[in-house]
């Protein structure tokens, strides 16, 4: 955990909105998730999910532990590929992929995820062109329910990712890749929502997941060389329970372990978190700028808004805030960001300590989804980003600056 007083020093020296990320707690993490795992199943890799927080200097730390990468883009696999990440380390899933992407994932020789065939059939006949055959896996819709926001369950029936068990729908997109040149189909990949803290919906999951890669195997002789469980471990943001990397393992690993019962080979097993990771182990700070009473409600308004932090605007989130070096004395306020929406509320209704102005607000758990979902909408410059190693804070990111948003632009000849 990073001190309050160190907190306050780098909100001095880099100015305000800044994010803030605690290395050693990100390599915790990192090690407690794989070890909960690895313990338990030797052949077990973490591909950490680069949406969450894809800053380049978090990426060369992760990967400086061994740890791989599920990417969603040509952009994330670009920097995971900066960051030092292996490409034997990577799987590129994304339901939609263009074919710029789908060239260069078979440029950098990752593993593709495939979510349906006509995708399946574009990569193929580019990797056939070139003479290549590439890795690729389906991505499977297990249907199944897990209690979380509607925006981030993903394993629904109605969900536009993944191709259905039923109707054998996954069955016969591996039929029809082994009948292609381009591809070779290895692995096996599902994820079924994020912040989830029950085990019952990935349980079902992996259960589902096992018996296809058994029926994969009976009708189409297929070995799989891996079977990805995707991501989706929740945390606590106001102390709710949620489970801990070991539970999450002892919950899921008897399904996947009775499973390999049923096929000849030993996989290894993919897991993709992301927030877990990165969340608990980021700060946003913020600074007040003013303060208000009305008749109903108090407000403190801050220079971060849903353009720094879009969470709680997105999806009703709760992050819990402190205000650095103050205690007690506390009032009933909203802590209210500085885009001109009425949704921009980061914090409603919070007990904090009586603030004024320029007190620097910590906004907690911001480590994920956090910067890697800023904007810079109301023309507010990106953040910049700090990582704190051993005590020591160090920009990895530098803020944009006025200069930066119009850098890219131009004005038509006719208008100059
Ligand atoms: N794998 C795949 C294929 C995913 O789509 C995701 C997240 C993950 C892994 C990582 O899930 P995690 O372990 O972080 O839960 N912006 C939202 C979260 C969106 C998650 C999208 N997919 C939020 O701020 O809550």
């Amino acid at each position: 955990m990073i001190e309050d007083t160190l907190l306050v020093q780098l909100a001095k020296d880099y100015g305000t909105p800044l994010y803030v990320y605690d290395g050693d707690e990100v390599v915790a993490r990192y090690n407690s998730f794989l070890k909960a795992f690895k313990s338990r199943y030797k052949k077990t890799k973490v591909m950490y999910a680069v949406k969450a927080n894809s800053s380049l200097a978090l990426l060369r730390l992760l990967a400086k532990q061994g740890c791989g990468a599920d990417v969603v883009s040509g952009g994330e696999l670009f920097i995971a590929r900066k960051a030092g990440i292996k490409s034997e380390d990577i799987i590129f899933t994304s339901s939609s992929k263009t074919v710029q992407e789908l060239e260069l994932a078979l440029e950098e020789d990752v593993i593709v995820t495939h979510g349906n065939v006509s995708e399946l059939l574009t990569f193929s006949s580019i990797a056939e062109e070139r003479g290549k055959t590439a890795r690729i896996c389906f991505r499977v819709n297990p249907d199944v329910s897990s209690k979380t926001h509607p925006k981030i369950a993903t394993g629904l029936k109605n969900s536009k990712f993944g191709l259905h068990l039923e109707g054998d729908i996954a069955l016969k997109a591996y039929e029809k890749a082994l009948e292609l040149n381009g591809v070779k189909p290895i692995g096996v990949h599902a994820h079924i929502g994020s912040q989830i803290h029950e085990s019952q919906a990935f349980e079902e999951a992996v259960s589902k997941l096992m018996d296809f890669a058994v029926m994969l195997k009976k009708e189409l002789g297929v070995e799989l060389d891996f079977i990805d469980l995707g991501g989706g471990l929740g945390i606590s943001h106001q102390g709710e329970k949620t489970l801990t990397p070991k539970e999450f393992a002892e919950a899921i690993l008897p399904n996947f372990l009775n499973g390999l019962e049923d096929l000849s080979n030993e996989p290894y097993l993919y897991l993709e978190p992301g927030r877990y990771i990165v969340g608990p182990a980021g700060v946003l700070l913020t600074k007040v700028n003013s303060v208000k009473k009305t008749p109903y409600k108090n407000f403190v308004n801050v220079d971060a808004g849903f353009n720094t932090l879009a969470r709680p605007t997105l999806y009703d989130a709760y992050h819990h805030m402190t205000v650095l070096g103050k205690s007690g004395n506390e009032e009933l306020v909203d802590v209210a960001g500085n885009v001109c929406e009425s949704g921009d509320i980061l914090g409603r209704d919070r007990s904090l300590p009586k603030t004024s102005v320029g007190d620097i607000i910590s906004i907690k758990d911001c480590g994920a989804y956090g910067f890697a979902m800023a904007s810079e909408y109301n023309s507010q410059p990106l953040p910049c980003e700090v990582l704190v190693r051993g005590g020591i804070g160090e920009l990895i990111r530098t803020r944009r600056s006025y200069s930066d948003l119009i850098a890219e632009q131009k004005i038509p000849e006719a208008l100059k």
